[in-house]
């Protein structure tokens, strides 16, 4: 059984809410997966002040008592993970950022390996592209295994054709996601997040020390000394790219100092 949880940023139960509906039901057709759907409007998110103790300190030092813990449990008691959110003033609904800047400290410390993860927009007119690929930018961040997600024009009223427009374009990335959510949850990683990981771990080495949060969460995760965040098989051109990343750091390093 696979556990998903989708997190939808409009408090209404329309356009956004009904896309995931079909989206969660298509998946649970495909195989034994349960699901949750968490409005985020029910639950009490504050707003980020901006201290940087989560990032300096940790997450616990946070100022904000709110359902933050209780979010990022549901994430991490799930196998995969929908960020859904209605397009607003051509950005995320403000519900949906408030959300995503309460754990901004998982960037550093990406927390979500071995989930997969997609997102969906909804819109009326126009400019929601742009907000799924920041959405894939959030989910390839957070160390999640991400679905390039989709942006539906929900404009009413709206006729047969448009709904089936709609239908169609969710159930393509059902179909999408659960083949990720049913592979292997650790996959040997493309260049460039190798690349990433390398050229960032090194330079979190060299620049930070013990007194540094994000330092001890690299220490304590072994990831100075390994080929990735999690145990794969590199294969020998990315292992010899790997050390060429690690020194190009180095050496950057050095340059600049
Ligand atoms: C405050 C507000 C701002 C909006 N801004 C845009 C926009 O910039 N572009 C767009 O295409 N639709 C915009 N819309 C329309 C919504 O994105 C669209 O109706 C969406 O499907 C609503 O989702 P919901 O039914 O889940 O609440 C806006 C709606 C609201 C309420």
């Amino acid at each position: 059984m696979k556990k998903v949880t989708a997190f939808v940023g409009s408090a209404r139960k329309k356009n956004t809410y009904k896309s995931v509906e079909r989206f969660l039901k298509n998946l649970q057709a495909f195989g034994d997966v349960d699901y949750e759907i968490v409005r985020l409007s029910d639950y009490n998110l504050g707003i980020c002040r901006g201290c940087f103790l989560c990032f300096e300190k940790g997450e616990e030092f946070c100022p904000l008592k709110d359902d933050r813990d209780v979010l990022m449990d549901k994430i991490m008691a799930s196998d995969g993970v929908i960020f859904a959110t209605p397009n607003y003033s051509f950005q995320l609904s403000g519900l949906m950022k408030v959300f995503l800047d309460r754990f901004g400290f998982a960037f550093h410390r990406p927390h979500y390996f071995g989930k997969a993860y997609t997102s969906i927009v909804t819109q009326g007119i126009g400019g929601g592209d742009d907000i799924v690929k920041y959405l894939d930018l959030i989910g390839n961040s957070l160390g999640f295994n991400s679905v390039k997600g989709i942006c539906v024009t929900a404009l009413d009223p709206r006729t047969e054709k448009d709904q089936q427009k709609i239908d169609h374009a969710i159930d393509k990335l059902s179909k999408r996601f659960y083949a990720t959510l049913v592979n292997p949850a650790f996959p040997e990683p493309t260049m460039f997040k190798l690349m990433l990981f390398r050229m960032g771990r090194t330079t979190i080495k060299q620049k930070l020390d013990d007194s540094s949060r994000d330092y001890r969460y690299y220490a304590e995760k072994g990831w100075f000394d390994s080929d990735y965040y999690y145990p794969t098989n590199l294969g020998l051109l990315k292992k010899v790219a790997g050390n060429i990343f690690d020194s190009t750091a180095n050496t950057v390093r050095n340059i600049l100092a």
